[in-house]
């Protein structure tokens, strides 16, 4: 059948012949992108050094974005630059079929078992960060996010030996591939400049030591429990293993997605925080509810952490650190009216999406309740998509969730905090390939005096302190209010639970809940065993349902 032929993409006004919008890319692409959006349409095309663009914007035509197959839409075109780092025929420089089993293998030291060891090495890693703070003093908070989450994406998944034994060789060896991400990669990836021979050496360097590690961790017996152990351990489905070059190439893409976008991230949760005094008081005292005085910060707490959690999620709605997705048109793509022909590029945008009125009420306040359980703003999936979505949604969303709400849990029961400039000062650098907060971002620091629940010691045990509480969103107060309240209507008695095949990426976060019910094997495929589910099962699905971290589960009542 031959494919519909529709219009050409309505085209965005200005640009010079053949470089087209490059200079206004350039100057801010995150402005560029909204003009083009707000000026042109949900689809819209433009060129830049003599390439087609079409950006996708809103929930409708980003479906098309992140619902296309491979075949359709070619990730690994958009990331070329990246093969001198990752190395060749890994992930972006391998075909289809093969990247997509590689990028399958990273998932088991994501999912949750792996979390609940993570979630240990992660709390001693801030432990040890500011064990040298003492009562007060003062932060560059977007360093020191970089350098806390270097050190956690060490320690959990390139092992001890990175993170301990060789940790200065791998600062600099990490540094000289970072210099080597560079525009000029994608055209000329061997240029004889300083910058890509450092970036070569490192590269060399590095997969020695990894090389030596995989011989030494062969002859032990026993096994650590990270990422680099899980890729020696990995086969691929014929049966091969994993050489020394593809498992050097997996962890440093695993390091390099989870980096920049964790720290800056992390950072703007405690900008947010401290431009909103009376949303920081709430947020630490749901921390101090839920943990008292000496509770532990465990992968369990972390997850009751809904206030925080909110916060975290509002931050990546107005500052998702990735602002443009890029894909490669392999086939001719249909949307409404328009056809996208093949040789295109098509891009989503996070941040002009997040920023739409139809989608997200009252777009530009920073607004933590609209994820409330009864405004849910982020269930349109299509809409709400820092992680990106579909087949190629982040595979590190959960444990990057997990990291960062872990990091505040233990900062926020110890420490004050204080913006050190004019809270208008702190915005987005939309200069860097990664958005961050700019720099310099001080921050003052002081010792808490008292982090007990500020409640407690009052008995607020009345009806109008309990409700103070609640309104407060105090999460302690909350469940005493839940269990006074009248009893809930009996629920129906027989229930289904189905799965997105289309979002499900195999966290295994359910199986963790309801391991009756959920089972996901070593290839991350999950298979629900009793679809259908009695009564008495309907908590622990419930649970499964709301802690899965791509939203693929639903429980449709008959
Ligand atoms: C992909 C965002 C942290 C691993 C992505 C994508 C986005 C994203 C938007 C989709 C890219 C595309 O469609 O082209 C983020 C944000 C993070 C974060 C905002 C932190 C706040 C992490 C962490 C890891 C990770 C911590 C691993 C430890 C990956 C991987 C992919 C990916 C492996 C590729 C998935 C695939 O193509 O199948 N991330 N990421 N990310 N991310 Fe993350």
């Amino acid at each position: 059948i031959k494919p519909q032929q529709g219009s050409a993409p309505p085209k965005a006004k200005g640009g010079l012949p053949w470089i087209g919008q490059m200079f206004n890319f350039a100057a801010n692409p995150y402005k560029f992108m909204e003009k083009v959006a707000t000026t042109t349409g949900e689809i819209a095309s433009f060129t830049m050094l003599g390439q087609n663009i079409v950006l996708l914007t809103g929930d409708e035509a980003s479906e098309v974005f992140y619902r296309s197959t491979d075949d359709q839409l070619d990730q690994s075109a958009a990331y070329k630059l990246m093969t001198p780092i990752f190395g060749p025929g890994i992930i972006f420089d391998a075909p289809n079929d093969r990247k997509n089993e590689q990028l399958k293998m990273l998932m088991p030291a994501l999912r949750m078992e792996a979390m609940r060891d993570h979630s240990h090495k992660i709390v001693q890693e801030v432990e040890d960060i500011i064990a040298n703070w003492g009562d007060s003093g003062e932060i560059e908070l977007v360093e020191f996010m970089k350098q806390l989450t270097i050190n956690t994406a060490s320690h959990c998944l390139l092992g001890r030996e990175f993170r301990y034994e060789l940790s200065e060789e791998f600062a600099h060896i990490y540094h000289d591939l970072e210099q080597g991400v560079n525009p000029l990669a994608y055209n000329f990836p061997n240029l004889p400049i300083p910058k890509f021979k450092r970036r070569d050496r490192a590269r060399v360097r590095l997969q020695e030591l990894v090389g030596a590690i995989v011989k030494k961790r062969t002859a032990q017996t026993e096994k650590p429990s990270d990422l680099f152990q899980s890729l020696i351990d990995m086969r691929y489905a014929d049966g091969t293993k994993l050489d020394d070059n593809e498992i050097t190439g997996m962890l440093i893409g695993a390091i390099f997605a989870g980096h920049h976008t964790s720290s800056g991230t992390a950072a703007w949760v405690l900008l947010e925080l401290l431009k909103d005094r009376s949303l920081l008081r709430k947020t630490q005292a749901e921390l101090d509810a839920i943990l008292g005085e000496n509770g532990e910060v465990s992968f369990n707490s972390v997850r009751e952490m809904n206030i925080l959690e909110n916060v975290l999620k509002e931050v990546l709605r107005l500052h998702p650190p990735l602002i443009v997705l890029m894909r490669k048109v392999s086939q001719d793509l249909q949307f409404k009216n328009y056809t996208i022909k093949a040789g295109d590029m098509v891009w989503a945008s996070p941040p002009v999406t997040h920023r739409l009125s139809r989608l997200f009420t009252n777009p530009l306040k920073f607004d933590p309740d609209r994820f409330s359980p009864e405004r849910k703003e982020d269930k349109n999936l299509m809409a709400y998509q820092p992680f990106g979505g579909g087949r190629h949604k982040c595979s590190g969303n959960a444990f990057a969730m997990f990291q960062i709400k872990a990091i505040f849990a233990v900062l926020l029961r110890r420490y004050d905090f204080e913006l050190m400039a004019p809270p208008e000062t702190y915005v987005d650098d939309y200069t860097q390939m990664i958005v961050q907060p700019k720099s310099p971002s001080k921050i003052r620091y002081r010792m808490r005096k008292d982090h007990a629940h500020p409640m407690r010691g009052a008995g607020a045990t009345d009806a109008a302190s309990v409700a103070e509480a609640i309104a407060g969103g105090c999460p302690f107060h909350a469940a005493a209010a839940k269990a006074a309240a009248p009893a809930e209507a009996p629920k129906p008695k027989v229930f289904k639970v189905v799965v997105d095949r289309g979002l499900c990426q195999g966290h295994a976060m359910c199986m963790g809940e309801a391991p009756e019910t959920f089972h996901v094997d070593s290839n991350n495929n999950l298979e629900i065993r009793k679809p259908e589910i009695k009564a008495e099962e309907m908590e622990k699905v419930e649970q499964a349902v709301k802690f899965c971290p791509n939203s693929a589960l639903k429980i449709v009542h008959e």
